[in-house]
């Protein structure tokens, strides 16, 4: 059994209401026996040094912890402040990186514009993407990034969806991937995308209520800052489907 920690968007900003949120989190989780820690995008509010610091002090544990960015998250201070975390070439965007852990090979997927809020991927970043998937590996494959690819149908989460899914389908379909792992979107959300099952992790920062559900954000925005911070514990067994189980810790 190969058990996946996936925790998303804890906007830490310096706050001790971030904090104590994230905290709810990495304390289950270090309570837990996890193979590998995965954090998929919104490590920090607004991209700040300072920010990745405090983040570098909280992602502190004994199995490997794989960081990506999100959209509020900027390139050149993740770089610096989660050096130890990022094993990518270059120093600035994009931040792709293909890391193993024991028996699983991560695809960390840098789906971000700098200073946008929706995804985009570059034709580079596609051709890249194609060959890595082409390389022979026995194992689980997971695709991780921050944007997932598909229509919240939220009239004001749609403008920073991730653009060009077809583009991305063509890449994706046929290849051998066991699951994407996503985040952005503050929900646990499982849909599918290009014949592979797409499991997104709850928002740790807050939750970004539905249109068809009670309207529990504050007039004006569009999260729910009180919901309860969760997180997704994705279990891989070999010759079995991937299940995934959402927490959200007292
Ligand atoms: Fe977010
Ligand atoms: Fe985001």
């Amino acid at each position: 059994m190969y058990v996946i920690a996936h925790l998303s968007d804890p906007h830490l900003d310096g706050s001790e209401e971030a904090r104590s949120r994230l905290r709810r989190i990495t304390s289950y989780v270090r309570s837990s026996s996890v193979d590998v820690v995965l954090v998929s995008g919104d490590l920090a509010d607004h991209g700040l040094e300072a920010e990745y610091a405090e983040l570098a002090g909280e992602l502190t544990f004994d199995v490997p912890v794989l960081v990506l960015p999100g959209n509020h998250d900027v390139s050149a201070p993740l770089r610096a402040g989660l050096a130890a975390l990022v094993d990518s070439p270059g120093d600035g965007h994009p931040i792709h990186q293909v890391r193993e852990v024991g028996i699983a090979r991560f695809v960390l997927l840098d789906s971000t514009v700098p200073g946008a809020g929706h995804g985009l991927l570059s034709d580079k970043s596609f051709a890249w993407l194609d060959g890595v998937l082409r390389e022979p590996f026995d194992g689980p494959v997971f695709v991780a990034m921050h944007h997932p690819p598909l229509a919240l149908h939220h009239p004001v989460m749609d403008q920073w969806m991730l653009e060009e899914q077809g583009a991305l389908a063509e890449v994706l379909s046929g290849k051998p991937i066991t699951a994407i792992l996503t985040g952005h979107v503050h929900n646990a959300i499982v849909t599918s995308f290009a014949g592979h099952t797409v499991r997104g992790a709850p928002g740790i920062r807050s939750t970004i209520p539905l249109p068809f559900e009670p309207p529990t954000a504050p007039t004006g925005s569009v999260v729910d800052p009180t919901a309860h911070p969760g997180l997704a514990f994705h279990v891989h067994v070999d010759s079995e489907p991937l299940q995934t189980v959402y927490r959200y810790p007292r």
